[in-house]
């Protein structure tokens, strides 16, 4: 293709979980044309090395570029505490078209939390590769330095909504046990963010073992609201993301297993098409 030649916003996670992402920046701004891709073949990537998550997240980035793509949503919380940084600063500058960008969705979370929490106690679930980079306290503590911030690693969550088991009866014994952790470990907890992309698909079960008093943040709304923002500044891109409106998906494993999953997350059916990153 040509250099500034207009193509879809990309949207990458590895696998389902960024679908929770897509869904909401698509509600707010249908006008352009996105490509998801799902690396459902080497999902999760929670308890993968920062090099494997880099590697694996950097191959996904050059295939959107390559099919088109100028601007990339990391909608994965892993990929966006592992490999966001070192893709902007190191691969980004030595690409010959200018006009390719890579975003990540943790700081356009911490920015809403100041707002949310009353007790300045916040707690964080996401993945042990997520929580172990200790990205959303540092994040948090630039911007609101009074904001105690506790994290809990919740290594099954990703596998049961992978598995399409998110609404099964095993998956109340792993959310209970890890909310009751978090909120054990500092009572004074008012907020909890959802910091990975798969968790809103068990929201009725953390609810569920959530105390009223406790607000729940998923991403997606805020993710969305921060790229139309980054779009209204920053003419030069928006001008490269093609209006057509429409939505394609990518995925790395069996195509008419990701559909259906897909499918059922999105609450309308899809197509997917297989590709191999290397
Ligand atoms: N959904 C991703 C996240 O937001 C990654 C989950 C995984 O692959 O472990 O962290």
């Amino acid at each position: 293709m040509n250099l500034g030649e207009a193509g879809p916003i990309g949207v990458f996670d590895s696998g389902y979980g960024g679908l929770t992402i897509l869904h909401q920046i698509r509600q707010l701004m249908p006008e352009y044309d996105y490509l998801y891709l799902g690396d459902n073949a080497r999902t999760p990537y929670g308890t993968r090395s920062f090099d494997v998550v880099y590697e694996f997240t950097l191959q996904a980035v050059q295939k959107l570029f390559s099919m088109g793509c100028h601007l990339i949503i990391l909608a994965c919380n892993t990929a966006s505490a592992k490999a966001l940084r070192t893709i902007q600063q190191t691969d980004l500058p030595l690409m010959e078209d200018k006009t390719k960008r890579v975003l990540g969705i943790i700081r356009p979370t911490t920015e809403c939390i100041g707002q949310i929490t009353q007790s300045r106690h916040v707690g964080i679930l996401a993945t042990s590769g997520t929580i172990s980079s200790n990205s959303y306290s540092l994040e948090i503590s630039k911007l609101y330095p009074d904001i105690v911030v506790t994290g809990e690693p919740c290594p099954m969550w990703v596998p049961l909504v992978e598995n399409n088991e998110h609404d099964s009866p095993g998956a109340d014994y792993f959310v209970k046990k890890h909310i009751e952790n978090l909120l054990t470990r500092d009572p004074l907890i008012d907020s909890i963010i959802l910091g990975c992309t798969h968790y809103p698909l068990l929201i009725e079960k953390i609810k569920k073992y959530t105390p009223n008093h406790v607000k729940v943040v998923s991403q997606g709304e805020y993710v969305a609201n921060s790229l139309r923002s980054y779009l209204e500044r920053h003419e030069d891109i928006a001008s490269v993301c093609s209006n057509g409106g429409t939505c394609k998906f990518l995925t790395t494993e069996n195509p008419k297993k990701f559909s259906e999953s897909a499918s059922i997350f999105l609450n309308s059916s899809i197509d997917a098409e297989r590709v191999v990153l290397e």
